[in-house]
């Protein structure tokens, strides 16, 4: 069970990574279905890993299909090749889509090896809108409150873009890279993009997200916490551990 604390957003919060990651793999299941016809905008890294493994088993195990709904990645490294091994693509494929019974054809990860970046920003962002606009957005959280690759200062009206990563970000991700260098820039969905988002989930684990969750749950919206534009969205669930939860005031 999860404990909801009174913030807006909601905040669930529960015992741990595992807890975390069947509640999510639940929701993700529940909406495809009731609409098995969801467009979902989905994240990468080590947080969603546990959600990942669990729809695999639903699939599995239990049938769930997720051959009638369409996914969108929030990121990707620009100047990868779709095959290099720290590629968002060679990720979705190996944790995801390549495990269940996505349609190819509706699964979206944006081209990091694109000849026009700025090109292919503007024709993700359009496929996003020709799909019929995202259902379900799933979130992770970098330490310094990024989502997706929306560094702070991210402009909340922006749009799928070319952006240059945080050196901090830089640091983290490093060890995927060769000589544990991270490329400088992606593309990512937008603030706004995100924001529009029919329902937002975002998931965090592990006391180094304590305070960039307390932040963007709790904290002044701004876009130094690019997280904290959530605490505007109408249908956004913070799902974290209690490790990650350790640093939000309890207010009742
Ligand atoms: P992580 O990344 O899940 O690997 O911690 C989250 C993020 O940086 O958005």
């Amino acid at each position: 069970m999860s404990r909801s604390l009174p913030t807006q957003p909601k905040l669930h919060v529960f015992p741990d990574y595992d807890a975390l990651s069947s509640a999510a793999a639940e929701a993700v299941a529940r909406k495809l279905r009731a609409e098995p016809e969801t467009v979902f905008l989905l994240p990468t890294g080590v947080t969603p890993l546990g959600m990942y493994r669990r729809l695999v088993e639903m699939h599995a195990g239990e049938g769930l299909s997720f051959a009638g709904a369409t996914f969108f990645n929030l990121d990707e490294y620009l100047g990868l090749p779709a095959d290099h091994p720290a590629s968002y693509h060679v990720y979705m494929r190996d944790n995801f889509y390549g495990l269940v019974d996505a349609d190819p054809h509706r699964v979206h990860v944006p081209d990091g090896s694109a000849v026009d970046p700025e090109a292919e920003c503007e024709r993700y962002e359009a496929a996003m809108t020709e799909a019929g606009g995202v259902g379900l957005c799933v979130l992770g959280i970098g330490r310094n409150g990024h989502v997706g690759f929306n560094e702070p200062g991210a402009p909340f009206d922006s749009r799928t873009r070319v952006v240059r990563l945080a050196e901090t970000t830089r640091l983290v991700n490093a060890g995927d890279f060769e000589g544990a260098r991270a490329p400088e820039r992606a593309i990512t969905a937008g603030m706004r993009t995100i924001f529009e988002a029919r329902e937002i989930l975002l998931l965090a684990s592990g006391a180094n997200k304590s305070q960039a969750v307390a932040a963007a749950a709790g904290g002044e919206v701004s876009e130094d916490v690019p997280a904290s534009m959530l605490q505007r969205h109408p249908r956004a669930t913070f799902m974290v551990d209690q490790e990650a939860a350790s640093a939000v005031v309890d207010a009742g």
